[in-house]
């Protein structure tokens, strides 16, 4: 069994980025420039947001955290949005999800222009991904590809079984797998809460990708011999003997699952520094396709 460090990984990644930021920088260039917005005060968002701005800082990226309450209306942040897409100084930025139920989610994420969509959520950033095309990939699906890359996973031919069809993960990731070239080449099964016989079908994957957010729901006896197994499940369990007061935990029972795999991913640990590493990925690229435009 093969760890999938994305903490080491996500390291790497981001001493990349940081080694072309240097050189930016020593040619007088604009450096990145990433934008958040976080509506409302959900303790997970807060930490999220908080720890890719500060990843922005730690490899040299200017960064902008614009924090509103939770009672903002839909309007009041379209205008932020508009306000951000017309700022030449900002070469991406991100909705964190999700909004408060005032706010239609669906249109916000239309309003961000597409060139600054550095989660990939714009419907045009969406359907270029399903076609092939150079665009933003979501973050937490792009890193898990990354992960399958820099590790050498096999995927070509394989049977990925992804559990969950959101938006964020489910569903592109169950595009990208099934894609041409590598990672993907997979047959891919996409599950989700109206599947029927879903242990059978787990059991006869090569790689399980579970989005769920349920502890402990992936176990040792559902996976077949030598599974790839990839947990994007965090969820914080309360935990009074903890600093915190919880603990976070991934969808899989990595204790007993990881002596049965033959790659996983730990949580923490895993996907979810993934997930950072390729939001500051897209964040040079979009800086690197203004430059070129400019
Ligand atoms: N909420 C959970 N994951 C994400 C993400 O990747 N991007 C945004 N904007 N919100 C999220």
């Amino acid at each position: 069994m093969e760890i999938l460090d994305g903490k080491k990984i996500s390291n790497q990644i981001k001493d990349e980025i940081s080694a072309e930021v240097s050189e930016m920088k020593a040619k007088g260039e604009k450096v990145p420039h990433l934008a958040a917005v976080l509506v409302g005060n959900d303790g997970a968002s807060l930490t999220y947001v908080g720890s890719k701005v500060r990843s922005c800082e730690r490899i040299g990226f200017e960064s902008t955290l614009i924090q509103m309450p939770s009672t903002t209306s839909e309007i009041e942040l379209l205008n932020k949005i508009y306000d951000l897409n017309n700022d030449s100084d900002i070469d991406g930025f991100i909705v964190q999800l999700p909004l408060p139920p005032q706010i239609d989610t669906q249109k916000v994420l239309m309003a961000i222009d597409p060139d600054k969509d550095v989660d990939g959520f714009h419907p045009m950033n969406f359907g270029k991904m399903a076609l092939d095309m150079s665009t933003f990939i979501p973050a937490t699906p792009f890193g898990i590809l990354e992960l399958l890359e820099r590790y050498k996973v096999d995927t070509k031919g394989k049977h990925t079984v992804v559990i969950g069809r959101s938006h964020i993960v489910g569903r592109p990731m169950s595009i990208l797998m099934g894609r041409k070239g590598w990672p993907g080449n997979s047959t891919v099964t996409l599950t989700h809460s109206h599947t029927k016989n879903i242990t059978q079908i787990i059991s006869q994957a090569d790689i399980v990708i579970s989005a769920l957010g349920v502890p402990n729901f992936l176990k040792a006896e559902m996976i077949k011999d030598d599974a790839v197994v990839i947990d994007v499940g965090i969820t914080r369990v309360p935990d009074e003997t903890k600093e915190k007061g919880y603990y976070i935990t991934g969808d899989v029972d990595f204790k007993n699952v990881s002596k049965k795999a033959s790659f996983i991913t730990p949580v923490p640990g895993g996907v979810g520094p993934m997930t950072i590493a390729m939001l500051l990925k897209n964040t040079l690229l979009a800086r690197e396709r203004h430059r070129n435009r400019a």
